[in-house]
């Protein structure tokens, strides 16, 4: 494969792709306020790396588990707390909301080995009463460099 290195660690290629494809990209280009297609193109080949990075359940990842709940069901909040609690080492910080008389939001920020953290998800979300849950992985910024 060619490739030219230039000042500052950055590498220039040529890209060829289908007009159509170039097209839709231009326009979510244009949609998500990029200023330019290699910043666009950064970020888009990052955000799959770091899936693919993610992926992998030995791997330390960071990221945060939404979760929606009616707070009256007493017996979820002890589960909530105890489930925590068991893996405290994981949770790094907790946001509460209270949505409405009946709702709360919980945000739970999340580091530690990707199989744990989705592990802990999936007993977190599985709760019964939990109304909606949600884990966003991300990686912890040493693997994919300077943006
Ligand atoms: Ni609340």
């Amino acid at each position: 494969m060619k490739k030219r290195v230039t000042n500052g660690g950055v590498v220039r290629f040529g890209v060829s792709m289908p007009a159509e494809v170039a097209g839709s990209l231009d326009r979510w280009i244009r949609e998500h306020g990029y200023a330019n297609r290699s910043q666009a193109l950064t970020d888009l080949v990052r955000d799959h790396l770091v899936d693919q990075f993610a992926a992998d359940d030995g791997r330390e990842i960071a990221g945060t588990i939404t979760l929606i709940y009616d707070h009256h069901k007493r017996d979820l909040l002890n589960r909530l707390t105890e489930t925590q609690h068991a893996c405290e080492h994981l949770v790094i910080s907790v946001l509460h909301v209270h949505l409405d008389h009946h709702h709360c939001m919980e945000v739970l920020a999340v580091r530690g080995r990707a199989g744990d953290i989705r592990h802990l998800a999936d007993q977190l979300i599985s709760l019964k009463g939990i109304i909606h849950g949600k884990l966003t992985v991300t990686a912890t910024g040493k693997e994919f460099g300077k943006a």
